[in-house]
């Protein structure tokens, strides 16, 4: 199974050139979904809702997109009484959700919040709701590979000058290791990074991914992840635009025994 993950391509502030050399990549790369891990747009326009689909549509596999924080309208009446109403009428109208194949099996959520207990409501959190969802995704038959994803990090880089808090990350955290999460898709930052973390002998690995097509560039230049899983093996690439193409300038390789 191959899966790519997308992240804040941010419709309002795009690079039309960088979009098209995506599109090509991922036509070449033909993955079986395509993750799209928040913020679609800048301002939660409905220009960039109608932008974002028409980009989404043209892409060559199914795609399983959650919202980021961009993706809510800004001080006016549409963030209070219908936050969503725009990205479900464009996007998807599940917030929160899943797809399995036999091998993988992913549960997103979306952590946007319309209002925040903190100055900056670009801020995420994740409800407990949420937290109890997860683990009935996972409980059963659950696939080999088990992914969370959501658009804030709960490891977020340093190095980039954006700190992230996630309300109710505590309580996820303690319900991915119960679940025996393996991956932690994010965005946000627009920094790409791998980071694994053990716990009672098992291995998560938090993937962040950078912006795949916006100018709000950090320290990086944009890209995208390419995942590939076996039944035992994970290997990750993160790619990034070179000028040209996107090129993978990083990879890591996870295994695990069959069963854990
Ligand atoms: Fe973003
Ligand atoms: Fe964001």
């Amino acid at each position: 199974v191959k899966i790519a993950q997308i992240s804040d391509l941010h419709f309002g502030s795009l690079n039309p050139v960088v979009a098209e050399a995506l599109l090509r990549r991922l036509r070449a790369d033909k993955p079986d979904l395509i993750v799209v891990s928040g913020d679609l747009t800048q301002s939660a326009r409905e220009s960039e809702f109608i932008a974002a689909r028409a980009f989404l549509s043209q892409l060559p596999a199914p795609t399983l997109s959650f919202p980021g924080n961009h993706d809510l309208p800004g001080m006016d009446a549409a963030r209070l009484f219908n936050p969503w109403g725009r990205y479900r009428r464009h996007i998807a109208a599940d917030l929160n959700p899943e797809w399995r194949s036999q091998l993988v099996q992913i549960k997103a959520l979306n952590s946007a919040r319309r209002i925040l207990p903190h100055w900056n409501w670009a801020n995420g959190a994740v409800s407990r709701r949420q937290c109890a969802d997860v683990a009935a995704a996972f409980s059963g038959r659950a696939a080999p590979w088990r992914i969370v994803a959501l658009h804030h990090p709960l490891a977020p880089s340093r190095e980039v000058h954006l700190p992230v808090t996630v309300f109710g990350r505590d309580a996820l955290l303690a319900e991915l290791r119960r679940q025996r999460v393996d991956l932690v898709l994010a965005g946000h930052q627009h920094h790409a990074k791998v980071e694994a973390r053990e716990s009672d002998g098992h291995v998560t690995l938090f993937v962040n991914a950078g912006t795949a097509t916006s100018t709000r560039l950090r320290d990086q230049p944009n890209g995208f992840n390419l995942m590939h899983f076996t039944p035992t093996e994970a290997r990750i690439e993160l790619l990034r635009f070179d000028g040209g193409d996107f090129a993978v300038f990083e990879a890591f390789a996870h295994s695990k025994p069959s069963g854990s």
